[in-house]
């Protein structure tokens, strides 16, 4: 059923298999409807820092991107994100994911992107980071495509992680039953 005006939208949980499906993207012109306020209500009712539409169910390539360091600036809406340049060292840096109630962990990817994308209105745009930011847009578009950020860690970090995945898995189960 859809969530009453004013609900929140529930977060998928990981073993959700939505979570695995790639987005479409969005058509020019495309009215998004209340995908953006959604996406900035999840954020700031789970005190995230990048929220992707995926992680509703709703399969469109829009993200939410807030940087951590402009408290002050409203959070980013990208649509039809692409990065076009990923460029510097590996770096590590501790993710979590709203999808994974509770897991953090370091994970190393390039320090810097370029990103494509076209904001609410419509126009396109173009960000470059080398920051935080830099850093959300890539777990946050690989959302887009079905890829957690679980996927980046090798083989044996992940058998480590086995036990509390499942947990993860279990709790949102009894959550929603
Ligand atoms: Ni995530």
């Amino acid at each position: 059923m859809a969530p009453g005006a004013g609900a929140t939208d529930e977060i998928l949980v990981h073993g959700d298999p939505r979570l695995r499906l790639s987005a479409r993207p969005v058509a020019p012109g495309e009215d998004l409807g209340d995908l953006p306020r959604r996406l900035l209500t999840g954020l700031r009712e789970h005190d995230g820092i990048g929220l992707a539409a995926p992680q509703f169910g709703d399969l469109r390539r829009v993200v939410a991107v807030t940087d951590p360091s402009r408290p002050e600036q409203a959070p980013r809406i990208l649509v039809n994100p692409e990065i076009t340049e990923r460029f510097g060292p590996q770096i590590p840096f501790e993710e979590g994911c709203l999808s994974f109630p509770g897991l953090f962990f370091n994970l190393y990817r390039p320090a810097g992107v370029v990103v494509r994308y076209h904001d609410r209105d419509g126009d396109q745009q173009t960000l470059r980071n080398d920051g935080v930011v830099a850093r959300v847009v890539q777990h946050e578009v690989d959302h887009l495509d079905g890829v957690l950020f679980i996927d980046h860690l090798p083989r044996w970090r992940r058998w480590l992680l086995a036990g509390r995945l499942r947990r993860i898995q279990r709790e949102a189960g009894k959550e929603s039953a």
